[in-house]
């Protein structure tokens, strides 16, 4: 399945997506300087959220250098707002950086921090969004999943990217090596949490690193 998984993404990754120069540059960039970027298959899938979804207000947790903000930013329309969070300090500069060299509307509003704090603060505003990307440390979704249910507008859509953890999340505990058990354990834990939660329809795909598309209610 894992072969056939790999194979779907060589495919993805061999079909000309049509985005700008500046951002297939970033892509290769970001993969050269080992930043970890969304793949094709969540490219793809993002892509496609967007188009149907249309949303205005789209927050993402986990910015690294600022790929994927200016991703989406090619699919929404001007009057869309993008706030995106991110603790590393020299990723948050470069992003700032490629930010002001790319989002001449300025549609882009990056936050320094820890997500855990950024979070509580956006409830606290009383912030919404029609869209959310996750995309940050697996071991934390679990820490940020109340505040992103309470900052996601009814109908919003939210997005957990690297589900599967390179299809480690398949594998039984037991064949997991001891120092992975942790974020496995977790993981499984919010898988569950996802699923069974009475507010959110999800679905899990294996679409790049594994994502689960899930729907307020
Ligand atoms: C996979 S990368 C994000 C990639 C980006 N979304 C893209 O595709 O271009 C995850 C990022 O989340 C950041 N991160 C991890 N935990 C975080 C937290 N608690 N608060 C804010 N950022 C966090 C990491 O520093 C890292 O840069």
């Amino acid at each position: 399945m894992m072969v056939e998984h790999e194979r779907f993404e060589d495919f993805l990754e061999s079909i000309p997506d049509g985005l700008p120069e500046y951002l297939a540059d970033l892509e290769i960039q970001s993969i050269k300087d080992n930043v970890p970027i969304i793949r094709k298959g969540s490219q793809h899938l993002i892509r496609f959220m967007l188009e149907l979804k249309k949303p205005l207000n789209i927050l993402e947790v986990g910015t690294a250098t600022g790929f994927s903000s200016l991703f989406m930013l090619e699919f929404l329309d001007k009057k869309a707002k993008i706030t995106t969070i991110e603790k590393m300090e020299e990723r948050a500069l470069k992003a700032e950086e490629n930010f002001k060299k790319i989002d001449k509307n300025r549609q882009i509003t990056l936050i320094k921090g820890d997500a855990i704090e950024v979070l509580d603060e956006l409830v606290s505003k009383g912030n919404t969004y029609d869209f959310i990307f996750m995309d940050a440390a697996k071991g934390q979704y679990i820490n940020f999943f109340n505040n992103i249910k309470k900052l996601l507008l009814p109908n919003g859509i939210f997005i957990t990217d690297n589900m599967l953890q390179e299809g480690r999340l398949l594998d039984s505990r037991y064949t997991v090596v001891r120092r992975d058990r942790t974020i496995h354990a977790r993981m499984r834990e919010y898988v569950k949490l996802l699923l069974s939660d009475k507010d959110l329809k999800t679905m899990l795909l294996e679409a790049g690193d594994g994502m689960a598309v899930s729907v307020k209610k």
